[in-house]
C-alpha cells in the first residue's frame, strides 16, 4: 500500500470527534503549531492535550471566517488504484469521506457546504462505474437522513437530477423536502451538474421572461443572472477545494466562484477529513482567532 500523500493524513477517527477536538484542532492550526496537529500514535487523535474550549485562559481558537466552500472530490479511482481495488472501492470510501466532511464542516458552522458529487460529463463513464455512484448516493441519502435532520442541515441539489434513476431521487426528493425548513448548514450536492449548463439555464429563463414581454433585456444585470441561478440563496463561494493535486475548476460553480480563493492538496478525496478542511481553511486565510473569555476573578 503506497503512503498517504496527505499532509495531515492519519487514521480516520472511526467515531464522531468531540466539539472540543475540533477547536483544540481549530487553535492548533491557527497557530501552526506542527506538534499539536501530530496524530496520538493509533488513536487518530491530536496530541493538543487542552480544548480551548475547555480551560478558558484567554487563549485563542481559530473559527472559519469562510461561510460557503465548495469541493471537488477527486481521486477515488487512483486511492483504489493504489491499494489494486476496483474503482468503486474508491468512491465507496470517498462517500465516508463525504459524511465525515459534512459533519466537520457542520461542527465548525460553515453555512454552507457544496460538494461536486457527479458532473454532467460523468455520464460517459463507464456503465458499472455510474451505476456503483448512483448505489452509493442512494446508500448516503438513505443513511445519513436521520443525521441530517437532527443535525439541522438542508439538503439541497444543484444540476439537472432529473436524468437521476428514480431510485436515487425518491430518497433524495424526500429528504430535500423534510430539511427544507432547516438553517443549521445548507449541504448542496452537485448532481448531474455542469457550471457552464447551470448558466445556460439561467439565461434560458430570464429569455423566457422577455418573450413574456416581463422582462426589458437592458434591465439584466448581473444581480438577475445570480438570481436565475439554482444557488441563488446561498452566500458567495469563499474558497473551492480540489483534492488530488488536480488544478483545473471542470465546469464547477464559473458564476458563483468568481470571487472564491482556489487551494489544491495533494490528498486524494477518500483520505479527506476534519483536519485537511481546516488545513485548506488557514491555508486559504480563511481562519480567524478569537480570544476566550479570561476566567472571572474571584470577588472577596
Ligand atoms: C472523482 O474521482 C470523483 C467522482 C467522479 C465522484 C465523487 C463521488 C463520491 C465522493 C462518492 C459518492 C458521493 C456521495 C455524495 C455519497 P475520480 O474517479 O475521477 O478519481 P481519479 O481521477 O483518481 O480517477
Amino acid at each position: 500500500m503506497q503512503s498517504s500523500p496527505c499532509p495531515q493524513s492519519g487514521e480516520r477517527s472511526r467515531h464522531v470527534l468531540a466539539h472540543a477536538w475540533a477547536h483544540a484542532l481549530a487553535h492548533a492550526l491557527a497557530h501552526g503549531d506542527p506538534a499539536a496537529l501530530g496524530m496520538a500514535a493509533g488513536s487518530g487523535e491530536p496530541t493538543a492535550t487542552r480544548p480551548a474550549t475547555s480551560e478558558p485562559s484567554g487563549e485563542e481558537t481559530a473559527i472559519p471566517t469562510a461561510r460557503h466552500v465548495a469541493i471537488i472530490m477527486d481521486g477515488n479511482g487512483r486511492w483504489a488504484q493504489q491499494r489494486g481495488l476496483p474503482r468503486i472501492a474508491g468512491h465507496k470510501q470517498g462517500a465516508v469521506a463525504v459524511r465525515d466532511t459534512v459533519r466537520a464542516a457542520r461542527r465548525l458552522g460553515l453555512s454552507a457546504l457544496t460538494l461536486y458529487a457527479f458532473s454532467e460529463q460523468n455520464w460517459g463513464r463507464p456503465l458499472d462505474e455510474v451505476s456503483g455512484l448512483m448505489q452509493l448516493l442512494h446508500d448516503y441519502v438513505v443513511d445519513e437522513r436521520s443525521e441530517i435532520l437532527e443535525n439541522g442541515i438542508r439538503l439541497r441539489t444543484i444540476g439537472n437530477i432529473t436524468r437521476l434513476p428514480a431510485f436515487v431521487r425518491r430518497p433524495l426528493e424526500s429528504l430535500i423536502a423534510d430539511s427544507a425548513h432547516q438553517s443549521g448548514m445548507t449541504l448542496s450536492l452537485a448532481l448531474s451538474y455542469g457550471g457552464r449548463e447551470s448558466i445556460t439555464d439561467a439565461a434560458r429563463s430570464l429569455l423566457r421572461a422577455v418573450a413574456e414581454g416581463t422582462l426589458q433585456p437592458e434591465d439584466i444585470d448581473e444581480d438577475m443572472v445570480s438570481a436565475a441561478m439554482q444557488t441563488a440563496d446561498l452566500p458567495p463561494v469563499d474558497l473551492i477545494i480540489r483534492t488530488s493535486g488536480e488544478r483545473r475548476i471542470s465546469n464547477f460553480l464559473l458564476w458563483e466562484g468568481v470571487h472564491a480563493r482556489f487551494y489544491t492538496t495533494p490528498c486524494l478525496w477518500p483520505d479527506f477529513n476534519q483536519k485537511e478542511l481546516l488545513l485548506a481553511l488557514r491555508q486559504s486565510h480563511l481562519l480567524q482567532t478569537q480570544s476566550s473569555p479570561l476566567p472571572t476573578a474571584p470577588t472577596t
